[in-house]
């Protein structure tokens, strides 16, 4: 009697819980961009807010990189990607809050570290992954810089202008690492720590594109009036075409896309891959737009 008392008593906890699993939403993790940090109370920390107002009940991850907010936004300029991008696998791996698979959003910069983060760290599963302004195919100039002007800009943007290559500075500079100079592919290819990493530019890496398939969606956000990501078609993983710098091509007329070599051939025609715009400078969008576009669509 006791025994079937208890079992009962088990499995009504077991449904219970399982029950209030099945009717949370899914948790979001946010990577911030260049000069910002996780928890800017005027950026994403409003945002996060934001966010748990519109979903309610939903778990807001920023993630942090660094012990500090100054850190954090330090290490947008200074730390390796690849380091950065493995320390924010543990940060994700060790939530217990993200352990059944977790949505994520990514503004600027932090959209292709987020990406970086679906091809190499598959668990726990990434489901949807909105970009916003993100430079999917790097970036040949950087015309301003992100809210709140930070001290480094300058002298970020001169450095890269002639020296983005040089192994030194590839160590050095984050934005270098995303430096995409088409009139030197081949300087590219070999010299980029990360993009031409992640974008599977010398060899196909078949885990990347594997696990970039696994995604449920994949939303693209370009921001039309941008002045601050050169050329904005990168925002939609558009380029130069290579040896040039003035006509641009869509992403399915580059060899990327032609040759399929991260899997967003497949994952367009199996509708998944999504392309939104919104006219407006970098990262400007309204909170009603978010809603209706993304937060009904691949959050809820
Ligand atoms: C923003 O860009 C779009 C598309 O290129 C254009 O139609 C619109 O006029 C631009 N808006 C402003 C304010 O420049």
């Amino acid at each position: 009697m006791l025994f079937f008392r208890s079992l009962a008593f088990c499995c009504a906890l077991w449904l219970t819980a399982d029950w209030a699993l099945a009717d949370q939403p899914t948790p979001i993790v946010l990577w911030h961009g260049m000069g910002d940090s996780c928890c800017n109370p005027y950026s994403l920390g409003y945002f996060a807010k934001e966010l748990e107002e519109d979903i309610p009940g939903v778990y807001v991850h920023s993630l942090r990189i660094g012990n500090n907010f100054a850190e954090d936004t330090e290490n947008g300029f200074f730390m390796r990607v690849d380091k950065q991008v493995q320390k924010a696998c543990m940060i994700i791996k060790k939530d217990p809050n993200l352990k059944a698979g977790y949505n994520a959003i990514g503004f600027s910069q932090g959209s292709q570290f987020l990406r970086a983060v679906a091809q190499r760290c598959p668990d726990p599963p990434m489901l949807n992954l909105v970009s916003l302004g993100g430079q999917h195919q790097g970036v040949y100039g950087l015309p301003h810089c992100l809210y709140p002007t930070h001290k480094w800009c300058d002298f970020v943007r001169r450095a890269l202008n002639y020296l983005a290559y040089e192994s030194v500075i590839q160590k050095m500079l984050v934005q270098a690492q995303y430096w995409h100079n088409p009139t030197r592919e081949d300087e590219y290819k070999h010299g980029s720590l990360f993009l031409a990493d992640i974008n599977n530019e010398l060899v196909i890496n078949a885990d990347y594109k594997n696990n970039l398939l696994k995604l449920k969606n994949f939303v693209l956000v370009r921001f039309n009036n941008d002045t601050m990501v050169e050329p904005i078609s990168s925002e939609w993983f558009g380029f130069y075409k290579p040896g040039q710098a003035l006509i641009e091509l869509p992403l399915e007329l580059t060899d990327l896309y032609k040759q399929d070599r991260l899997g967003l051939k497949q994952l367009k025609e199996s509708g998944r891959l999504h392309f939104l715009q919104v006219n407006g400078d970098h990262l400007k969008f309204s909170r009603e737009w978010f809603n209706k576009e993304i937060t009904e669509k691949y959050l809820k």
